[in-house]
C-alpha cells in the first residue's frame, strides 16, 4: 500500500544505512577537495567568459563571477551543515527525504539528473571538441561523419560523435575499479588543470591593455543576440552574466555525494565543498579579469573581426596576443581536465541512484554493489551506455542550460531543507553549521530562483517537463514501491537495525 506522499525517511533510518554500507571509505579532506576542483572546472571558464562578456558584462564579467560565486557560496553552506549531519551518498536528493517529504526528495533526485547525468553528456561532447582540436594540432582532421552527431551532421550516411562515446565508456571503466584509483586519477588531472589555469592568469597578465577595462561596467545597449535583440551591459548585465556563467561553477555539490566514501565525513566533506568553492571562485575571478583585459569585451562579437573568437575565447586571446603556443598548453589542458569533470558526474549521479534505489524508489540494480571494489558497477554500467549513446547520437549540447537549471533548483532545495532541518531537529548533533542561517538559506534561495528565472526559456521549459516526466514516475512507480510502505515490516528487518516510529514515518 502507497502512503502519504510527504512521509520522510527518519534519522534514524539513515543511520543504519550508513552502519551497513557496502561503499569504501577510502576519500581524505584533500582527495574530497580535489573532486570538487575537478568537477568545478570544466570546459565552462574556458568557453563560456567570451559569451558572458559581449552579451552580457562587458568587462565588468569578474563581477559576473563574484555574484555567481556568492550564490553558491549560500549553497555550499547548506549543503555543508547537511553533510555534517547526513554523511549520505545521495545528496541533496538524502537531506531533502529526511526533511521535506518523499515527493520533494523524489523530485529534487529526479532534477539532479539534469545536473549530473546531463551534464555528463554535454560535457562529453565538449570533451570531444576539444579533443579534436588536439588532433588537429598535430595534423591528424578525424571526419566529420565520426565527430558529429546524426541532428547536427549535414553530410548524408551514417553520422556519431565517436569521441565523446568513448570518452565516457573509458572514464566509466576506470570507475568501476574502485573509488581510490579514481581519486588518485582525479588528483594528479585536478593539479594539471589548476596549473593551466594558474598560467592563463600569468602569462596572460603581460597582455593586458588596461583600456579594455574601460568602461569597466558598460553602459546598457541592446545587441543583436540568439534570441533577437536583447539588452547587456549595465549592473542588469552584469546579472544575466552570471546566470549565463553558472555553468562554470556547477560541480562543487558533487563532493556531497561522496560522503559515503568519505573517512570522515562530517568534517571533512563540508570543508571540501566550501574550499573547492572558494578555491575556484578566486581563480575565476582572476581569468576573467585577465581576459576582459587582453581583449576588449566587443572583439567577441560574432559578426566581428574575429568570429570565431567567442567559442573558444581564452585560447583566442592568446593567439590575437600573438602567442600561439598559448593555445596548445589550453587546448592540452581543457582535453585532460575535462576528464576529471566527467568523471566525477557520471560517479555523483551513480551515488544518487544507488540513495534512491537503496531506498526503493529506483529498481534495486542500481544498488547492486561489487564487493571487491565497492561501487555499484551495474548502476555505473547502466549510466554509462546510456550517457555515451545520448552523447554521441543527440545534439544534447544544446541544452547545456538545462544542467544549470536542474542544480540552481536542487540547490534551492537543500537551502529551504536544511532550515526545516534547524526548525524541526534543533538538537541533531552538527559539526558545521551555517552561521546567520535563516538570513543565509533566504537569500540563498532568492538568489538562485533568481537565476533560474535568468535561463533561457527553453531551458526552463524543458527543465519543468523533465519534473513533470518525473512526478508521473513517482506516482506509477517510486511510491508504490517505497521503503516507506513496509517499513515497519520487513523493511525494518532487512534494511534498517531500528524500527523508526510510525509517528516519525507520517510526521
Ligand atoms: N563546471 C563544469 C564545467 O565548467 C561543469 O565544465
Amino acid at each position: 500500500m502507497a502512503g502519504s506522499v510527504w512521509r520522510k525517511k527518519p534519522m534514524s533510518a539513515f543511520e543504519a544505512d550508513m552502519k551497513k554500507s557496502e561503499l569504501k571509505r577510502v576519500l581524505g579532506k584533500w582527495s574530497l577537495t580535489a573532486i570538487g576542483v575537478g568537477a568545478i572546472i570544466g570546459g565552462g571558464i574556458f568557453v563560456l567568459t567570451g559569451t558572458g562578456a559581449y552579451y552580457h558584462a562587458g568587462p565588468a564579467l569578474a563581477l559576473s563571477f563574484v555574484i555567481a560565486g556568492i550564490a553558491c557560496v549560500f549553497a555550499a553552506l547548506c549543503y555543508s551543515e547537511f553533510a555534517s549531519v547526513l554523511p549520505v551518498e545521495g545528496s541533496a536528493y538524502a537531506y531533502a527525504y529526511g526533511t521535506i517529504g518523499e515527493i520533494l526528495a523524489w523530485i529534487i533526485g529526479w532534477g539532479l539528473v539534469l545536473e549530473y547525468a546531463m551534464g555528463s553528456m554535454t560535457v562529453a561532447v565538449s570533451w570531444s571538441g576539444y579533443f579534436n582540436k588536439l588532433l588537429k594540432m598535430f595534423g591528424i582532421v578525424l571526419p566529420d561523419w565520426l565527430t558529429t552527431d546524426p541532428a547536427s551532421y549535414t553530410g548524408s550516411g551514417f553520422s556519431m560523435n565517436l569521441p565523446a562515446f568513448l570518452i565516457v565508456l573509458l572514464v566509466v571503466a576506470i570507475l568501476v575499479r574502485g573509488t581510490k584509483g579514481a581519486a588518485k586519477a582525479n588528483n594528479f588531472i585536478v593539479i594539471l588543470k589548476v596549473a593551466a589555469v594558474l598560467f592563463v592568469i600569468v602569462a596572460g597578465l603581460f597582455f593586458i591593455n588596461l583600456a579594455n577595462w574601460s568602461p569597466f561596467i558598460p553602459d546598457v545597449k541592446k545587441i543583436v543576440s540568439e534570441n533577437g535583440l536583447t539588452e547587456a551591459y549595465g549592473i542588469t548585465g552584469v546579472i544575466s552574466g552570471a546566470a549565463a556563467i553558472f555553468f562554470a561553477y556547477v560541480g562543487f555539490d558533487a563532493v556531497s555525494t561522496q560522503a559515503g566514501e568519505a573517512i570522515n565525513p562530517k568534517k571533512d566533506v563540508p570543508f571540501a565543498i566550501v574550499a573547492s568553492l572558494l578555491i575556484c571562485t578566486v581563480l575565476y575571478i582572476l581569468v576573467s579579469l585577465v581576459l576582459t583585459g587582453m581583449m576588449n569585451y566587443q572583439d567577441f562579437d560574432p559578426k566581428g573581426a574575429y568570429p570565431d573568437a567567442i567559442k573558444a575565447p581564452v585560447a583566442y586571446a592568446f593567439d590575437i596576443a600573438g602567442q600561439n603556443w598559448a593555445s596548445y598548453i589550453i587546448t592540452f589542458a581543457a582535453t585532460i581536465g575535462l576528464i576529471s569533470v566527467l568523471m566525477v558526474m557520471i560517479m555523483g549521479q551513480s551515488r544518487i541512484f544507488l540513495g534512491m534505489s537503496k531506498d526503493g524508489l529506483l529498481p534495486k540494480v542500481f544498488s547492486r554493489m561489487n564487493k571487491v571494489t565497492g561501487t555499484p558497477e551495474r548502476n555505473l554500467y547502466i549510466l554509462g551506455v546510456v550517457i555515451a549513446i545520448v552523447a554521441a547520437f543527440t545534439p544534447i549540447n544544446k541544452l547545456a542550460d538545462m544542467t544549470s537549471f536542474g542544480t540552481l533548483f536542487a540547490f534551492m532545495m537543500v537551502c529551504i531543507a536544511v532550515w526545516v532541518l534547524r526548525v524541526k531537529q534543533p538538537e541533531l548533533p552538527r559539526s558545521f553549521k551555517v552561521p546567520a542561517l535563516p538570513v543565509i538559506a533566504v537569500l540563498g534561495i532568492l538568489i538562485n530562483v533568481y537565476l533560474m528565472w535568468n535561463l533561457s526559456l527553453d531551458a526552463q521549459l524543458l527543465s519543468l517537463s523533465w519534473l513533470a516526466i518525473g512526478i508521473i514516475i513517482y506516482f506509477l512507480y517510486s511510491r508504490k514501491k517505497s521503503n516507506l510502505n513496509h517499513y515497519n515490516l520487513d523493511a525494518a528487518i532487512t534494511h534498517h537495525d531500528e524500527e523508526p516510529t510510525q509517528e516519525a514515518i507520517e510526521d
